[in-house]
């Protein structure tokens, strides 16, 4: 994953980022920039920015952008270290051979060990499957309608009844019980020693985003339980943050995804041509899957099973999706449990229309909301429209706000201005929303916890300083690297701020200084941080002012909890007590132009 920054930096500079991205879309240069039809979204009007002066890219419609490496991961759908290659390979750059630390060789070989043990195994389960032993897997997995480039595809195997065969193929191939155990694959005990974990059940092996081995579910042919076995969490598989199929999903070119509960689910959609179907790894979605969901659309269809469970799994996973900032909608599989007895009764186009009708989530979080109440009964739906007013002020945006509010006006036959007034009422008792429009301000009010505020006004300062370097000189004597308490802020203001004190400027070097592919995104997303668009002079002043102000005082705390625990606590404190003193009476002022 490491290769040397100036190596990286070289490859960056003989990639001009116009001409790449030219490759991929088409621009027109507009004024100092390029603009064409973002590639990451659909548009019908150019909002896609390419600059050559910052080589960097931005959509205005969509918010995506970063240096021309991010481009490519984001477009390829690659990895950091393969847009490095796709990029030296274009400008005829050789690269050498990855360097790596001792430690992360040490952790690396590990890493690959297991990765390989698995490997192994899912080899032995798949010829397991096609060899007379396997007979009465593949005989169930036929029973469930897949065929046999399903199972080839999925990668489909067999564990058979015996004892330990697996571990004595292991060990013939030279695999240690350690890693074995370690891997999940067997366990051990005094009395039977080293046996398999997975005996007598079809083999789902599951594969992270790269079709990389990770870990397996096994499912009994009968009604015996447990129905499914999975591997344990180990080094490599990570319940909470990788989906079964979406291997294949992330590059089905849909412009969504379909989540549902079944490893059977996964392969019935993909069967039936839904190839943009991913499930969770038989524990509750998490953030971390919807953060790797938001990679690659901005939809998330839910195909949850339709039971109690199912529902409220849904609605759970709204929430997530949600606060993810991707917009979910429910397919409803009713009168079946789940999707693949769906497809297997009602057929690829009864689903396909399903998709199409799928409800908007906030709806379907209302319908289930309504079942608790009497709506026959005053005092039930006046509970019920409060509940629905208190739901309405969880959209911060109050465009957003309203639209919703007369759609379920409409729809549960409320008057329009009592709504606007309960909820408007609700948002004011809470604080969630403001209630009335308030002046225009560069700091946007969202309903965020305090540690995403923090870290956001540390986004505006780099991103305004990064859009418009003359600004540095004018904060400098109240900001400093250490104002950015988030560690990989920090990192880039380090870098940032030292290249400006010396008259350097390179903004798209910097998103390369991480060798971490959800670093890399954040990073690119730093630069890139919506500036509110700001008319006067005055108001930009004023704006700046107040991010100055407020990202200084978060330091100010931040380093006044941390007195006597870290060294440089104190002086922190002590200037940024008298950087705020001074900024209270003091007035930032813009040039204009
Ligand atoms: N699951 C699990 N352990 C269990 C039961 C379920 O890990 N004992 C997980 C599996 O990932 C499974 C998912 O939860 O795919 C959904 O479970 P369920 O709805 O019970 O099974 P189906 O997917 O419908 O499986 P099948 O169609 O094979 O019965
Ligand atoms: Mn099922």
């Amino acid at each position: 994953m490491y290769y040397p920054d100036e190596l990286v930096e070289e490859v960056r500079m003989k990639n001009d980022i116009v001409d790449v991205i030219s490759g991929y879309v088409r621009l027109q240069k507009k004024g100092a920039n390029h603009f064409g039809l973002c590639p990451f979204h659909n548009e019908k009007s150019p909002s896609f920015s390419v600059s050559g002066s910052k080589q960097m890219y931005y959509c205005f419609g969509c918010g995506a952008g970063g240096n021309v490496f991010t481009f490519v991961m984001n477009y390829e759908n690659y990895t950091f270290a393969e847009a490095v290659k796709l990029l030296a390979d274009r400008a005829g750059v050789n690269l050498p051979e990855m360097e790596y630390t001792e430690e992360m060789k040490k952790k690396e070989g590990h890493r690959s060990r297991l990765l390989e043990v698995n490997k192994e195994a899912a080899t032995y389960f798949f010829y397991q499957l096609r060899s007379p032993r396997g007979e009465a897997g593949y005989r169930y997995l036929t029973g469930r309608g897949l065929s046999k480039e399903t199972m080839k595809k999925f990668g489909l195997g067999f564990a058979h009844v015996s004892g330990n065969d697996l571990v004595q193929y292991l060990r013939s191939k030279g695999y240690k019980d350690q890693l074995i155990q370690e891997a999940g694959l067997a366990g051990f005990d005094e009395k039977h020693g080293m046996h398999d974990k997975f005996w007598n059940r079809v083999m789902f092996p599951i594969q992270d985003i790269n079709h990389r081995v990770i870990g397996f579910g096994g499912r009994v042919m009968g009604d015996a339980k447990p129905k499914y076995l999975n591997s344990p969490e180990t080094m490599i598989f990570d319940k909470s943050r990788n989906l079964y199929g979406l291997n294949f999903a992330r590059t089905s070119r849909q412009n969504n995804v379909i989540l549902c509960e079944g490893y059977m689910d996964v392969i019935a959609m993909h069967q039936a041509g839904f190839t943009q179907a991913a499930a969770s790894l038989g524990t509750a979605f998490t953030s971390g899957q919807a953060n790797l969901l938001k990679r690659y659309v901005k939809e998330v269809l839910l195909a949850y099973d339709s039971d109690g469970a199912g529902v409220k799994a849904a609605l759970r996973a709204i929430g997530i999706l949600k606060e993810t900032g991707l917009s979910g909608r429910v397919i409803s599989l009713e009168p079946y449990k789940d999707p693949d007895e769906f497809i297997k009764n009602l057929g690829t186009e009864a689903f396909q229309e399903r998709i199409r009708q799928a409800e908007n989530s906030f709806f379907f979080e209302l319908r289930i909301l309504e079942r608790d109440y009497d709506l026959k009964d005053p005092e039930s739906k006046t509970r019920f429209h409060r509940e629905i007013a208190k739901k309405l002020c969880g959209f911060p945006e109050e465009v957003e706000r309203e639209n919703y509010m007369q759609a379920v006006a409409e729809r549960y036959h409320i008057g329009f201005e009592n709504l606007r007034k309960l909820t408007a009422s609700y948002a004011a008792q809470t604080g969630l929303v403001s209630p009335v429009a308030r002046p225009k301000s560069g700091l946007a009010q969202k309903r965020n916890t305090p540690e995403e505020n923090r870290k956001k006004m540390q986004r505006l300062l780099i991103t305004w300083i990064t859009e418009e370097p003359g600004i540095y000189p004018k904060i400098a004597k109240y900001i400093t690297p250490e104002d950015f308490t988030e560690p990989l802020y920090r990192k880039v203001a380090d870098r940032l701020f030292d290249g400006l004190s010396k008259g350097e400027y390179q903004p798209a070097a910097m998103i390369s200084m991480f060798a971490d592919e959800e670093e890399q995104r954040e990073a690119a997303a730093l630069f890139n941080t919506k500036l509110t668009e700001l008319e006067t002079r005055q108001e930009r002043e004023k704006a700046l002012h107040d991010i100055v102000y407020t990202v200084k005082k978060n330091s100010y705390e931040y380093y006044s909890e941390r007195m006597g625990a870290e060294v440089n606590a104190i002086n922190q404190v002590i200037a940024g007590k008298k950087a705020l003193e001074e900024l209270s009476k003091t007035h930032i002022s813009l040039d204009e132009g």
